[in-house]
């Protein structure tokens, strides 16, 4: 009879080594180093490619008090924490001074959450303390959510990797900033404004437009190599995949349309139900990747819940690099 080795002390015994362990989320997969060890997040800048003043979400085990970590716990952080968590849901607090700067990118902040996934529990406790962890890809490319995404995403350089299947949500956690007095929506996700705000029985602030503190809040984010297109409808979005195809653009179609694949466009199909395209768009993203598109054309995602998500990550893709 085979046996399986159990991955976890392995994974465990690397990061307490100062070591990088890529592990799967309920979200995307995580790239994983021990957050008070400032030598072992650097290496995980140095992986991603990421630039140093981008600041890192600490995942924590569901035991770990929030006070380890933050120093002023809004009441509407210990309702928000005890209704999502584990969920796709980061909050950003006043940090305590041993959360180093390299996690925080120097700011006086943290972004900490527990993830739903068994793997990543089970690593969390076992380890004991927070793993700080980034989406598992290089900085500016599209969130893996499978194993093989991060294995193709570092080749050679890959590091330990946890496979724990494909990641159930697909899009990256929602982020709300509690570290002012006005709580901030700093990117959507599973968890939607509207949900946010029942729990808190309070509004959330509109969004301020300047500097963006998130790299995923940049612009240009989440692309795949192609040039992405969004449309406005599904009948513009035909339209212009046909004309890319005439005029022999190597083109896909991405999202859920009635009827036929125009001929010449690459199949990059979308199930209809928004938590299903959620689950699969970066898997799409990439296999654009994979069949060298030049233009990818969006349509747009149902404007129901993770919808909100997927229109701004289709956004982000779209906008010009
Ligand atoms: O679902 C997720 O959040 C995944 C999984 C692995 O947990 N992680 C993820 O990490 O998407 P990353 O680094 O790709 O995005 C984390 C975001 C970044 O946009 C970062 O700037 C923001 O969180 N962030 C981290 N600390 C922050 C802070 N103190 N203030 C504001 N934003 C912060
Ligand atoms: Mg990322």
């Amino acid at each position: 009879m085979k046996t399986w080795a159990d991955p976890i002390p392995a994974a465990v015994e690397r990061l307490r080594a100062g070591g990088l362990v890529a592990f799967p989320t309920e979200t995307v997969y995580g790239l994983g180093a021990d957050a008070l060890d400032p030598a072992a997040v650097a290496a995980i800048f140095r992986l991603k490619g990421r630039p140093a003043d981008h600041p890192l979400i600490v995942h924590l085990p569901r035991s770990a008090p929030l006070e380890d970590w933050a120093r002023e716990i809004p009441e509407a952080a210990r309702d928000l924490a005890g209704r999502f968590w584990p969920g796709p849901l980061t909050l950003v607090l006043a940090r305590r001074p041993r959360v180093p700067d390299a996690v925080t990118g120097g700011q006086d902040t943290v972004a900490l959450r527990v993830p739903d996934h068994p793997l990543a529990l089970e690593l969390l406790a076992a380890f004991g303390s927070g793993i700080a962890a980034p989406s598992a890809n290089r900085f500016g490319r599209v969130s893996p959510t499978r194993a093989e995404h991060v294995r193709a995403e570092f080749g050679a350089a890959a590091p330990l990797i946890l496979d724990g299947g494909p990641c159930r949500v697909g899009l990256e956690s929602t982020i709300l900033d509690l570290s002012d007095a006005a709580p901030r929506l700093l990117r959507p996700g599973a968890v939607g404004a509207r949900e946010l705000e029942g729990v808190m029985g309070r509004p959330l602030a509109a969004e301020v437009a300047g500097a963006p503190r998130t790299p995923g809040a940049l612009p240009a984010h989440y692309a795949p190599r192609a040039r992405v297109i969004l449309a406005a409808g599904a009948g513009e979005g035909l339209a212009r995949a046909r004309a890319e195809a005439a005029r022999g653009a190597r083109v896909g179609l991405l999202g859920a349309w009635q009827g036929a694949l125009p001929a010449g466009v690459a199949d990059l199909r979308l199930p209809a139900a928004p938590d299903a395209q959620a689950r699969v768009l970066y898997d799409r993203l990439r296999q654009a990747d994979r069949l060298g598109l030049e233009v990818v054309v969006a349509l747009p995602p149902p404007a129901e819940g993770i919808g909100v998500a997927l229109l701004d990550r289709l956004r982000r893709a779209a906008a010009k690099r």
